[in-house]
């Protein structure tokens, strides 16, 4: 008897970019007290991870240069499904990356490590997260692994948003 055709697909694989703006390079030795100990590799190593439990191919990057992050969230409505940024303090002056975040199909969720309305209150405002789907602030390391979640859990059911 011929064997019953089962309809299981692969499940399809998001490609999502992960930004970082200014200093992040820093992290690990940039003040501890706010930042933590973990670096920019080890988000992206347990990056990598969950996003192999979750079908999600991870590319990190890291730029001191705003016209630098306003380039690839352009690349990254060409060549990517889904945007984690953390702007750093672009976060809070920049128009043109907010503008970029708009003017790309692909859904951006902005992640800060630390909670930023506790913080100075020129850290109160973004400019950039008005453009996002949403935003995760003040979870330290673990802001990037929610976003990663978030934008994911976008990607498979864009209707439930
Ligand atoms: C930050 C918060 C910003 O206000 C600050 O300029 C940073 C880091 C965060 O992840 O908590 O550089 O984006």
């Amino acid at each position: 008897m011929a064997k019953a055709k089962t309809n299981r697909r692969a499940p399809v694989k998001h490609r999502i970019l992960v930004l970082n703006g200014p200093s992040l390079n820093l992290l690990g030795k940039r003040e501890p007290h706010l930042y933590g100990h973990e670096t920019l590799r080890d988000i992206e190593t347990n990056l990598k991870k969950l996003g192999a439990e979750l079908h999600a191919t991870i590319e990190m990057r890291q730029t001191n240069r705003e016209g630098e992050l306003i380039d690839w969230l352009h690349e990254a409505g060409e060549r990517f499904d889904g945007v984690l940024i953390n702007p750093a303090a672009y976060t809070h002056t920049s128009l043109a990356i907010a503008d970029a975040i708009r003017a790309i199909d692909c859904p951006v969720v902005e992640v800060h490590l630390t909670n930023t309305h506790a913080r100075e209150e020129i850290r109160h405002t973004s400019l950039t997260a008005a453009a996002c789907i949403g935003s995760i602030v003040g979870m330290g390391t673990f802001s990037y692994a929610l976003g990663l979640r978030a934008v994911i859990d976008y990607l498979n059911a864009p209707t439930q948003h």
